[in-house]
């Protein structure tokens, strides 16, 4: 089995120079700093390509229809979106937002899913407007609002339900989805009434399937093989309405790797363990192979991106720490404060001159004492050093703020030497450019 895709912290193509300086894509950082100013949103071409090819090749010995969208929420780009329908991805969209984004990149209806628990009829009436192939449906109170809508348009939208599995996949309480506890997903009780909705003969939607997404930064290939099951009880109790369940969709949440310690599974290898769980419910249940369908964001872009801050002040506790503060923080990367997520640094240039690496930690600028991107970075760095924060492709940018009004970095994807521009520095006109009667 291939272990082509990308396990560490690093973008595929980061390596160090004859000087010992780090470079990603063949392009010096420096020099991309200099150019673009700090802090910088970096991606590299190379593992966004890599990661999209690893998820198709691992779905290839799937005897069965099969398709991947990537859950945008996690990098909501024009370019990101584009570069990935291109590279035949489908693109999921969680509010009109992300639709906006996905529409603005030119990816075409039948290509979009569109998610999200509390969808607004403004929104659902933008993606019908759109042509939007797939809704994924979290609710009954969506389900009958579609349902009305829809009687004033020319097709029928096609339905998949969100079911809540209740399967504990051992990551962060935050951002785990699947308990009976959650807000997502419809129970089993509601299920039945959406199956009896959906098999009415005048009901203007198109059932198509059922989707279960289990958390996010799962390591454990197991609880996809309990989802797998699940969905297939949920499929033969479908069947039992008359309803032909032809698409099975196991959501995302494959984790990648933060820190050299962690060990993720190679994609290929966690996409073939899937499918083949789905390969051997159909057969012991005797039952035709569905459509399978999968929807990563973290590990599409996770690793590809990474952060270039430039090292201001500094303070010494002494005998505690030593902060060097760098020029953003929680508003580019809100993650270390919203769920303690560690990252792993290095400097750019690194030099050997002396310094104290112990207790080094990195804070951002925010008026936050809890605005620290690294604590212990063991670094050997102080003011003007440019530093990275590698694995900062997903949720960062996407969950990033305003916070003390730092306009928004710019973004740029690297490839042979080359970077393009994909999103210009925000600009203080931007910051209030919402603002009315200035
Ligand atoms: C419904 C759904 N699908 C897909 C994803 C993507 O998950 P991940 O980024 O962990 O792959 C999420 C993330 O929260 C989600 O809620």
């Amino acid at each position: 089995m291939s272990q082509a895709s990308n396990t560490t912290p690093r973008p595929l193509s980061a390596s160090k120079n004859a000087s010992g300086q780090w470079q990603v894509g063949g392009c010096d950082l420096e020099q991309l700093a200099e150019r673009f100013g700090t802090p910088l949103y970096v991606l590299d071409r190379s593992s966004l390509e890599r990661a999209c090819q690893d998820y198709l090749a691992g779905l290839s010995d799937y005897p069965g229809p099969k398709e991947v969208f990537f859950a945008s929420k996690a990098l909501p780009v024009v370019a990101i979106d584009r570069l990935l329908h291109e590279m035949d991805l489908g693109i999921e969209a969680s509010s009109g937002g992300e639709l906006f984004v996905a529409i603005t990149a030119g990816v075409p209806g039948s290509r979009i899913q569109f998610n999200g628990n509390n969808k607004s009829l403004q929104e659902l009436k933008e993606a019908l407007d759109h042509g939007v192939g797939r809704f994924l449906v979290d609710g009954m109170g969506e389900l009958t609002a579609l349902s009305e809508l829809s009687k004033s348009y020319s097709f029928k939208p096609s339905v998949t339900l969100r079911v809540n599995p209740g399967i504990d996949a051992h990551t962060h309480d935050f951002i785990r989805t699947g308990q009976v506890d959650s807000k997502f997903g419809f129970s089993d009780d509601q299920l039945e009434e959406a199956f009896g909705f959906l098999a009415n003969k005048d009901c203007p939607l198109d059932y198509r399937g059922l989707q279960g997404h289990i958390g996010s930064q799962i390591f454990e290939v197991e609880p996809f093989r309990l989802l797998a099951a699940f969905l297939f009880d949920k499929l033969q109790a479908a069947a039992g309405f008359g309803l032909e369940t032809e698409e099975l969709n196991l959501g995302g949440g494959l984790g990648i790797s933060y820190l050299c310690e962690d060990n993720p599974p190679p994609i290929q290898a966690f996409v073939r363990k899937i499918a083949s769980f789905v390969v051997e419910e159909a057969k012991n249940r005797a039952l035709p192979l569905p459509r399978l369908v999968l929807e990563p964001g973290r590990s599409i872009v996770g690793t590809a991106g990474f952060t270039l801050y430039r090292v201001g002040n500094e303070k010494k506790v002494p005998g505690i720490r030593r902060y060097l503060m760098v020029d953003g923080g929680m508003p580019d990367n809100p993650r270390p404060i919203t769920y303690g997520a560690q990252y792993l640094a290095d400097l750019v240039s690194p030099r050997e001159r002396g310094l104290d690496t112990e207790r080094v930690t990195i804070a951002g600028k925010c008026c936050e004492s809890g605005d620290i991107l690294i604590e212990d970075a063991g670094l050997e760095a102080c003011k003007d050093d440019l530093l990275i924060v590698w694995a900062t492709g997903a949720y960062c940018f996407a969950m990033s703020s305003n916070y003390n009004r730092l306009p928004r970095p710019a973004m740029v994807l690297l490839e042979n030497g080359r970077a393009e521009l994909i999103r210009r520095r925000e600009t203080y006109d931007d910051l209030v450019r919402a603002e009315v009667g200035i």
